[in-house]
């Protein structure tokens, strides 16, 4: 794939708008996962050094066309202060005259504070094309929304990719245009409803699918397991069933639990026991893969030489139902370092359990979408990337 890149223009002094994802977690309003802002400063070192100055728009939650305080994006502005090492002046009028302040980079308040941004309102969209000469957009994460920053923009402003953006495209590309098989999907998180079509569309393409995290408690129940008290979609049954009955159809052996690590209650190290499936008591919850689950994923990836990773297998946020996430993070990142394999992993939760495997770097890709990365991974075209291409 060609990409026209914006470092092949003549950026000097013109204003720049750069659309980024920083729709970054806060716990108590701290940033707790910086990822999305780490990978765009690469993309806005470019165009300083080029001699822009950068309008950055974004966006922090859903406000729903409202201004909710508790998304705005200054404190982010301060965020990206310390890690860019330069000030960074918030700015939220649109039509602010950038050229009287002396800081080279401006963050502009959520973008969605307005209404018109997810109408994909066309006149807004012009209204922010006013506010500078040139567009790029780096907010792969939200490429599948179709929001007047975001396809709407290019319509108004010779435009072009972000460096985030184009590493995402091309090595989405480059993975999935000419997959190497054996190709294994392994598919965790907690809802199936959120991944219908994406597990459809996994069975016409991949060779295996793992099913994990709390969504394969819907599966084991569908299969008349034994699941406890633990959370599963009731709504989901007959889909999980179609689901199995597509994949034995279509030859793509589906692997699913067999034992689970449960406790009483959920929480940082509650009495955690190993249980196969029929020991589950009623009052079980099934938190993570159980040992012998584990052992098997390792075994259904070792002749893998394509994996695509989104959604964690256990609740990651209490230890020890991190254990089964790590464990498999770690043996993918060793098969991309000593077999050669290609390992793509996607969506916040995922990057989240590869962190605390200490595995971010070790990846052929670590994609910063969630809904864009399931979005891509179903086949389907991304708006914002495909209102760029579309100019080019
Ligand atoms: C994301 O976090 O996946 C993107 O920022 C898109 O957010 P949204 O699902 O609220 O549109």
């Amino acid at each position: 794939m060609q990409i026209k890149s914006f470092q092949d223009e003549n950026l000097k002094n013109k204003i720049v708008l750069l659309r980024t994802d920083y729709n970054v977690p806060t716990n108590d309003k701290v940033v707790v996962d910086t990822t999305r802002i780490d990978e765009s400063i690469p993309t806005i070192n470019a165009l300083l050094k080029m001699g822009a100055k950068i309008i950055i728009i974004t966006h922090r939650g859903r406000p729903k066309g409202q201004i909710d305080i508790s998304l705005s994006m200054e404190p982010i502005a301060r965020e990206l202060e310390k890690k860019i090492n330069r000030n960074v002046k918030f700015i939220n009028r649109l039509d602010e005259d950038i050229t009287r302040h002396e800081e080279e980079i401006f963050l502009f308040e959520n973008i969605r504070f307005f209404p018109q941004e997810e109408l994909n309102d066309n006149r807004f969209a012009e209204e922010l094309s006013k506010m500078g000469q040139v567009y790029v957009n780096d907010a792969f994460a939200a490429s599948h929304r179709k929001h007047a920053s975001l396809s709407g923009l290019p319509k108004f402003l010779p435009s072009f990719f972000g460096l985030c953006m184009e590493k995402e495209i091309l090595a989405l590309d480059d993975v999935f245009s000419h997959p190497t098989n054996p190709v294994v999907a392994i598919i965790g998180g907690s809802k199936v409803s959120t991944k219908i079509q994406l597990l459809e569309s996994l069975i016409r393409n991949v060779d295996k699918i793992i099913i994990g995290g709390a969504m394969a408690n819907t599966f084991l129940r569908a299969t008349s397991n034994n699941i406890g008290s633990s959370l599963y979609e009731a709504s989901c049954i007959d889909i999980a069933n179609d689901i199995i009955n597509s994949a034995k159809k279509e030859n793509v052996k589906l692997v699913l639990p067999i034992d689970a690590k449960v406790s009483k209650k959920l929480g940082d190290y509650p009495s955690a026991k190993n249980k196969i499936l029929d020991e589950i008591e009623i009052d079980d919850m099934i938190l993570d893969l159980g040992i012998e689950s584990s052992r098997i994923i390792m075994d259904e990836i070792s002749d893998a030489n394509t994996v695509i990773w989104n959604g964690p297998l256990g609740a990651i946020e209490y230890k020890p139902f991190d254990q089964s996430t790590v464990a498999v993070a770690k043996e993918l990142a060793l098969r991309c370092k000593d077999k050669n394999s290609k390992v793509v992993v996607g969506g916040g939760d995922t990057i989240y359990g590869i962190n605390i495997a200490g595995t971010y770097e070790d990846y052929t890709h670590v994609s910063t979408g969630g809904g864009a990365f399931l979005q891509w991974l179903e086949g389907k075209d991304l708006p914002a990337v495909e209102a760029i291409l579309n100019k080019h």
